[in-house]
């Protein structure tokens, strides 16, 4: 298997292969790019086809994280880990420890963080061992409101940009995923008068959508082709891809995925599609910017995560506008004013 010549590596500064015999422990620490500051990015736990799979979806998620630290103004750079296996099989707080370990290993260079299938409490079993791991019980906690929120407002300021107004009352809203985030941010839309079509793999969650936010639930495959404004996808990557776009009907796409694109080319077929992409890791930086207010000299403030979470919506409007004024896509403008930034060493250098 080729590393160095895969287009996701893209000059990774260091990737880390480790495990533990003991624990069942497989994972992998990517620090993509280090400019900003020190690498944060969640810990993923997935049970990937391949041990190849596993390496690409880690150097794709932490140079992402690298983008979108830099993009939200954070003096932090990008990496992510993923942890191989079944999470209801192979979940102990052994292994959360070995984790810790390993991240001991890496002298902060990389800070991990909860993703898809890690809770805070795993995060808080590492840190008996650790103290490069943000996220914690007891100062930002659970990063999943403040994604909630910014992706949100990055919906708000693309129905604003598309449609003139950012009122989201009367507008439908086709949300895959109902986890940690998607649930919060259907409170909020359902909470504005948007009409909710919903879907995931998980039966109490659709239930809970249908009973406590008026949501019509649809099959798994059936959310792309819906008769909605917005496709908010809260789930997983890749889910714009040749197969999709022919079906949606949507005029934006606005949710909190990562790595919504299955290749950038898709960027540009939204683009002539005329639907407005939000890009993911733009919108979806609200959970991030909450841990990263752990640093702060006076403490964790909510307020102050809060506050800085808003800014989302301008970051958002800027981009759209420039995109505009470029006859560009999104995700190119996106990329290109982080990669301004991570030139600079910081967004406020
Ligand atoms: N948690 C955060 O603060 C945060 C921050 C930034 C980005 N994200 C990204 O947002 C997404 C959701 O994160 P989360 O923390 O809510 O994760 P989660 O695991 O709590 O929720 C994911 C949900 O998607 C559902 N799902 C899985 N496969 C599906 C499918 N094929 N179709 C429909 N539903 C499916 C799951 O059942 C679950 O309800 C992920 O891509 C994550 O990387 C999360």
């Amino acid at each position: 298997m080729s590393v160095f010549s895969q287009v996701e590596f893209d000059n990774h500064e260091q990737v880390v292969f480790c495990s533990d015999q003991e624990t069942g422990l497989k994972a992998i620490i990517a620090v993509h790019n280090t400019n900003c500051g020190p690498a944060v990015g969640g810990c993923r736990f997935w049970n990937y086809a391949s041990d190849e799979d596993a390496l690409i979806d880690v150097l794709r998620l932490s140079k992402g994280m690298t983008y979108k630290n830099a993009l939200a103004g954070l003096n932090f750079g990008g990496g992510k880990a993923v942890i191989i296996g079944d999470p209801k099989k192979l979940k102990s707080e052994a292994l959360f420890k070995a984790f810790g370990h390993k991240l001991n290993n890496m002298n902060g260079t990389y800070y991990s963080a909860e993703d898809v299938n890690i809770t805070t409490a795993d995060i808080m079993q590492a840190h008996s061992v650790t103290d490069y791991v943000v996220g914690l019980e007891g100062q930002s906690g659970n990063p999943a409101p403040f994604t909630a929120l910014g992706t949100y407002l990055g919906i708000k300021a693309a129905a604003k940009h598309k449609f003139g107004s950012d009122n989201l009352e009367g507008l439908t809203l086709s949300v895959q995923g109902l986890g940690s985030v998607g649930m919060y941010l259907c409170e909020r839309l359902h909470n504005d008068g948007a009409k909710l079509i919903v879907t995931d793999i998980n039966n109490d969650s659709i239930d809970y959508a249908v009973t406590h936010y008026a949501a019509t639930a649809v099959g798994l495959n059936d959310i792309y082709a819906v008769d909605a404004d917005i496709y908010v996808p809260c789930a997983l990557g890749a889910t714009v891809n040749d197969d999709t776009i022919p079906q949606f009907k949507v005029k934006i796409i606005a949710g909190c995925a990562n790595n919504q694109l299955a290749k950038p080319h898709h960027g540009d077929a939204l683009k002539d599609k005329g639907i407005l992409y939000a890009p993911d890791y733009a919108i979806n930086a609200g959970g991030i910017i909450n841990i990263f207010f752990e640093q702060d000299e006076d403490g964790y403030s909510a307020e102050k995560a809060t506050a800085k979470v808003h800014e989302i919506y301008d970051t958002l409007l800027e981009i759209f506008q420039r995109a505009d004024n470029e006859n560009r896509p999104t995700h190119e403008i996106a990329d290109i004013m982080a990669q301004e930034i991570i030139a600079k060493g910081g967004k406020y250098k």
